[in-house]
């Protein structure tokens, strides 16, 4: 038995409606706020051979938002409009000019535009997101302890909470566990560890490098957990990273108890999905009261038919994880794909979102939702 570990004890605080993620809740911008606004790129700066971290100039405040919120930004290429929704790196609770931290991706038309080719006065639009993951509430007052768990680009939306939880809570205790191939591949390594010595007492950061064989499995999360134990009644669980970490992680702290509500996981993947429903090609998808339809062409997803860019519906990540194209089912079929960003009363509701779902019957007919 000497490699097993005593399993922690999950420690349960209040609950409470702080993250607002009831069904239509307050996560969303309203569709007014939805406009894109023309932001200049103030600053790109390398935080790793492959990703940067892009601050913009907003003398008007436009995005707004809190820590961990998405912005969403569109670009013009070849004539082509291109969108991609991108995690706030920055502290918006702390007045900081807002800012993505991003990280090529080989088939991210976006991503590639903005780590090779975007320059420091290159004006983007940037429109406020629909949906912010990790609404955690940061507040003064406030006494938590929260534990962190993060892999890979997944740290940009964490560094933000953590950043104005340090600042702004003085009562609360923070714990990052935090994954990487290397040493150098860890964005925004530099600051975190600032911020391990300036608040030693507050923050405590781990880093583990799959380079030397250390990863975030099952195991990690246990000792991570029984080697910090909370020091606060209420207790929050951050994570973010690759599919198979965000499994593994929030599936040991549910089966250690943790309760919905202050486990939080921000997804920007969405997962494969074996035996999904064959859709019903040629289906005409309307957009009730918008008065406008298409028929959708093998594989099309909902806003396809609809016409995609030309939609009258908003979208950003097209892969279910912002929730900005979000519609009611007002009549047909359709299988829902894998809706992150909805919750289970808004899929109870009839709430689907139009970039992963596809048609199952001849009609499908929608209502966009504010
Ligand atoms: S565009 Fe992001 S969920 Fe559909």
């Amino acid at each position: 038995m000497a490699d097993r570990q005593e399993a922690p004890r999950l420690h349960h605080g209040p609950t409470g409606p702080a993250r607002g993620d009831g069904f239509l809740g307050d996560r969303r911008v309203s569709p007014e706020d939805r406009t894109a606004h023309p932001l200049r790129i103030a600053r790109i700066r390398p935080v790793t051979a492959d990703a940067v971290t892009v601050t913009f100039d907003d003398p008007g405040h436009v995005v707004g938002g809190s820590a961990g919120w998405y912005v969403i930004v569109r670009v013009m290429l070849e004539g082509e409009e291109h969108r991609r929704a991108f995690s706030l790196s920055s502290t918006p609770e702390l007045a900081q000019p807002p800012a993505i931290t991003v990280k090529r991706h080989p088939g991210g038309v976006v991503s590639r535009h903005l780590v090779e080719r975007a320059r420091e006065g290159d004006v983007v639009d940037v429109e406020p997101a629909a949906a912010g993951g990790f609404d955690v509430g940061i507040g003064a007052g406030r006494r938590r302890t929260l534990y962190c768990f993060a892999a890979g680009s997944g740290i940009a939306p964490i560094v933000g909470v953590i950043r104005g939880v340090l600042a702004l809570e003085g009562g609360s205790v923070v714990h990052l566990l935090y994954g990487n191939r290397a040493p150098r591949d860890a964005i925004s390594a530099g600051e975190l560890a600032t911020m391990a010595a300036d608040h030693a007492d507050r923050f405590r950061l781990s880093c583990l490098f799959s380079s030397r064989g250390a990863r975030i499995d099952h195991r990690a999360v246990d000792q991570f957990l029984t080697s910090r134990p909370p020091t606060t009644a209420d207790v929050w669980y951050l994570i973010c990273g690759p599919q198979g970490m965000n499994r593994t992680v929030e599936a040991r702290l549910r089966s250690l108890g943790a309760s919905d509500d202050r486990l939080l996981v921000e997804r920007y993947q969405p997962p494969h999905r074996e035996g999904a429903p064959v859709p019903y090609e040629g289906a005409l998808v309307r957009l009730q009261d918008h008065d406008c339809g298409g028929r959708a062409a093998a594989g099309d997803v909902l806003l396809d038919a609809l016409g995609g860019p030309s939609s009258p519906l908003h979208y950003a990540c097209r892969s279910g994880v912002c929730g900005t194209c979000r519609a009611l089912l007002v009549n047909g079929e359709v299988d829902p794909g894998v809706p992150f960003a909805l919750t289970e009363a808004e899929q109870a509701a009839g709430v689907v979102l139009t970039c992963v779902a596809r048609p199952l019957s001849a009609e499908v007919v929608l209502r966009s939702l504010p």
